[in-house]
This record gives C-alpha cells, sequence and structure tokens, in this order.
C-alpha cells in the first residue's frame, strides 16, 4: 500500500504549450471530473483528443460510435475523438460459447443473490476474453495516435475510467442495499463483498477502474519510445480515491466515505503507478475529493465531505470567497442558513460513530448500520435545506473541485515524481488564493 502523500506545495508550472497533446482515455461526460483536465489543456493551448467506450447494440455486439453520435461527443468534448470503442469489463463475453455474466443474471432475483455462483474458471476465463478485446483496440488506439501526434510533441495520457457494475437489473436494488440502505433495507457491505457476486463485482472493478491503467501504460510505451528520441514528454494520469484531507472539528485530516467498495481497486491502481514508476515512468495516481459525478450518483452520502470546503475558502480567502459564498446560499430553501447547514455536516464528520470508525491504513472500511443511517440521514436532511433538490450547493463546489484539480493534475504531470498525490481540500483552497488559481472562483 502506498503512503499518504498530500501534495503540500503547489506545482511549478509545467511546460506544455501549443502543439502539446491532452489524450483523455475514456469517454467525457457533462459533469465528471475529466471536464477539468480539458479545460486546463485548453487554457495551454494544447490539443484534445478524447475516445471513446463505444456503444452495445440490441444483440450485445460492441461498436464504434454511428456519425451522429460521434458528432454529438465531439461538439461535447470540443475536439476529435478516436472513434474504436475502448469499453473495459467483461460482463458481455461469452468464453467459449458459454452464456456471459449479463445472460446468466438476466433472471436473476435480487433476494437470492447469496445463492448465486459460478463455475470454477468461467470468471478468469470472461476476464481474459474482455482484456483481449480492451487491449487489441487500445493498441488500435495507440497506433491513431502515434499516426496524429508528432514525436515532438509532450503528451498527456489521462485515464479517466472507473466503473464495472456488471449489466443486470438485479444489481441496482441490491447495490441500493449496499450503498443506500437503512432500516431493513441495510445490507452490510462485507457479506456482500464476500459472496460470489461480491467477488464478481470486485474482478470487476479490478478490470476496469485499475488494470485499464495498466494497459494503458504498457501499450505507450512505443510513444515513450518516440519521445525519448525526440525529447519529449509522455506522462500517464489518473484519477484515484483514496480519502481526502478535508476539515473536521477545526483542522485538516484524513477522512473517507464507507463503504466505499471500489476502493479495493483504486488501491490496485495506485500499485500499477507504483510499478511504472519503478521502470522510470512517470504514472502518478491523483487522489482527488468525492464530487457529484454520474459516476458518484450512486453513492448518497458521498457529497457530505465536500461541504467543509466552503469553511476552507472562507477560512482562507474570506473576500474571494464571497461570490461562491452568495451563489451556494442562493439554493438554500426559505428559512435555511448557510451557518445552519455547514454546522449539520461539520456535526456529522466530526461524530465519534462516524471520525473514530475511519483510519487510513484499514481502508476502505465496512459499513454499520448506525454509521450508515447516520450518513443517509444527513445526506437527506442537508438536501432538504435546498430550494430545489436538483440544484444542489455541492454542485457548485464539485464544479470548483474538477477545475481545481484538472489544473493541478495538469501542471503537477509535467515533472511529478510520486505515484500517488492527494488533492486535498487544503490543496484547493491553496491554488484558488494564490494567483494561479484565483480565477477559478469565478
Ligand atoms: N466522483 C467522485 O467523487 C470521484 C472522486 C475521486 C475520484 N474519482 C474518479 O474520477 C474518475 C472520473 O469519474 P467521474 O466521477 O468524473 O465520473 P464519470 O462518470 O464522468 O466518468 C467515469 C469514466 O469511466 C468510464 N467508464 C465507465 N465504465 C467503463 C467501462 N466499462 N469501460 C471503460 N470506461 C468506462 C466512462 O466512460 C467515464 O470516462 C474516475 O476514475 C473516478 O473514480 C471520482
Amino acid at each position: 500500500m502506498v503512503d499518504y502523500c498530500p501534495m503540500t506545495i503547489l506545482p511549478a508550472a509545467a511546460g506544455y504549450k501549443a502543439g502539446d497533446v491532452l489524450v483523455l482515455v475514456g469517454e467525457l461526460f457533462g459533469r465528471g471530473y475529466a471536464n477539468g483536465l480539458l479545460e486546463e489543456a485548453k487554457r495551454l493551448g494544447m490539443t484534445v483528443l478524447g475516445t471513446t467506450v463505444g456503444r452495445r447494440n440490441s444483440d450485445g455486439t460492441l461498436r464504434p460510435l454511428t456519425a451522429e453520435e460521434l458528432a454529438e461527443a465531439e461538439a461535447l468534448l470540443g475536439s476529435r475523438i478516436i472513434n474504436i470503442p475502448l469499453e473495459a469489463g467483461f460482463d458481455m463475453e461469452s468464453p467459449n460459447g458459454a452464456p456471459s455474466v449479463a445472460e446468466r443474471l438476466k433472471k436473476a432475483k435480487p433476494d437470492e443473490w447469496e445463492s448465486i455462483s459460478f463455475e470454477p474458471g468461467f470468471l478468469e476465463q470472461a476476464c481474459a476474453a474482455g482484456t483481449a478485446r480492451f487491449c487489441a483496440n487500445l493498441q488500435q488506439v495507440m497506433t491513431e495516435l502515434e499516426r496524429l501526434i508528432p514525436a515532438s510533441a509532450n503528451i498527456i495520457l489521462a485515464h479517466t475510467m472507473a466503473g464495472g457494475i456488471p449489466r443486470a437489473r438485479f444489481f441496482m436494488p441490491l447495490l441500493n442495499r449496499v450503498f443506500k440502505g437503512s432500516g431493513d433495507k441495510y445490507l452490510p457491505s462485507e457479506p456482500f463483498w464476500n459472496s460470489a457476486i461480491g467477488q464478481l463485482c470486485d474482478a470487476s472493478f479490478n478490470e476496469v477502474t485499475a488494470d485499464t491503467f495498466k494497459y494503458l501504460i504498457d501499450a505507450s510505451a512505443g510513444l515513450r519510445k518516440r519521445a525519448e528520441q525526440a525529447g519529449s514528454r509522455v506522462a500517464c494520469t489518473a484519477y484515484g480515491y483514496h480519502g481526502t484531507g478535508i476539515l473536521v472539528n477545526g483542522s485538516y485530516q484524513w477522512q473517507s466515505y464507507t463503504p466505499y467498495l471500489q476502493g479495493f481497486a483504486k488501491m490496485r491502481l495506485e500499485d500499477h503507478a507504483v510499478a511504472a514508476r519503478k521502470q522510470g515512468i512517470n504514472a502518478t495516481v491523483f487522489n482527488c475529493p468525492e464530487i457529484l459525478t454520474n459516476s458518484s450518483a450512486l453513492f448518497l452520502g458521498v457529497e457530505l465531505s465536500l461541504y467543509p470546503l466552503l469553511t476552507a475558502l472562507q477560512q482562507v480567502a474570506p473576500e474571494q470567497a464571497v461570490p461562491l459564498t452568495e451563489r451556494c446560499k442562493a439554493l438554500l430553501a426559505d428559512g435555511c442558513s448557510l451557518e445552519s447547514l455547514m454546522t449539520t455536516a461539520a456535526d456529522y464528520l466530526g461524530a465519534p460513530l462516524i471520525n473514530d470508525a475511519l483510519e487510513f491504513k484499514s481502508w476502505p472500511q465496512h459499513s454499520t448500520r448506525e454509521q450508515m443511517e447516520l450518513m443517509l440521514a444527513t445526506s437527506a436532511k442537508l438536501m432538504e435545506m435546498h430550494r430545489d433538490q436538483k440544484q444542489l450547493i455541492c454542485a457548485e463546489l464539485s464544479r470548483l473541485v474538477f477545475r481545481s484539480t484538472g489544473r493541478l493534475m495538469v501542471q503537477a504531470s509535467w515533472s511529478s515524481t510520486e505515484a500517488a498525490v492527494w488533492l486535498n481540500h487544503d490543496t484547493i483552497a491553496a491554488l484558488v488564493t494564490d494567483q494561479r488559481g484565483a480565477d477559478l472562483l469565478d
């Protein structure tokens, strides 16, 4: 396991310039983290190249985007997309004609989750087939990159992929119980994780969230070789999550969200960066704060640790934080004050039930009923303090976080020396109160 290594000094200015290239390895979604990388690359005048997960036909075949889908995706990205499907994972694979995971789970009922199993070797074979497909397509993407990018250009290969929940209807009610269940609906994460279904998720998360980074590092050897000869640089970055340093009880400390079952895969992601560093490759996992995106929508309560970012900013830069504070106030329901909202979040984060249970070394921790119920009740209470639950203070703060982390990641990738770095709330506060990030508070 890597040591906790927060970014305490803002990175020196990167040397990226027009003609250098940011490659997003993972499709861009409207409010996703990758928007921050995109914004920073464009600010520096870099060229952006996107990729796609591709789409599945109704018969299950993976295909590139149609002309219409491609035009839409390129319009969202504002740049060209290499139209080779980079979907990772193995839920749709039929090794030697055996029914796929998705087919097998089609008729499964959520309350039968404990009795589901797979014959020995099946998951390994399905996984190997998924890996082979992904790596073959990734190789084609790399060939295309070598064609499109001159050897003299500096390149950031930015891995943004995370996921791997197998596509079967049966998972949603089950995972809702694990991640959002209280009372009778509560399902502790530990027995779930230790079941055959949990182990399927483990293998699938590892493949999509972690091992795709290793495949990317391996497949980009040709780009690095060219760069070495031409005197240019290639950096590999990935988004991690391994807890965040936030304000709790008046001082900054590491904390996390429970149960974060993807955490096992996120640690494996860090291990891949460690292994790459040992070979002299510039690969860094940037562990980022919890924010609201398409991917985090499943996890109610993940957003609670975001609220104290506003307090952090108000403390470091009271004047600069005024416009953001006003925007947040405008989202509150009548009769609700920002102070009471912040106090509710702070009380939760500082509560012994939550705070004392967390430990970096034993992360990711499994859930307990009391912790889940306090988390879900606090999350609901804070949501209710908004005028419109579709316009959240956490969305406002999320935007600031993805923009700030994007800037930090691009700048740091130039000469990064660590396999894993934490971008904490104090790092973000330091950036936006420095001239290098003052515009981010706009
Ligand atoms: N949202 C958070 O709170 C948070 C916190 C820390 C780190 N992160 C990380 O940031 C990164 C981006 O996530 P996000 O939260 O912006 O959400 P997002 O939904 O915008 O991005 C998820 C990405 O994963 C890709 N993906 C999903 N399933 C895939 C599959 N089977 N094969 C290939 N690609 C697949 C998507 O195409 C997309 O690029 C992820 O690595 C995520 O773990 C998120």
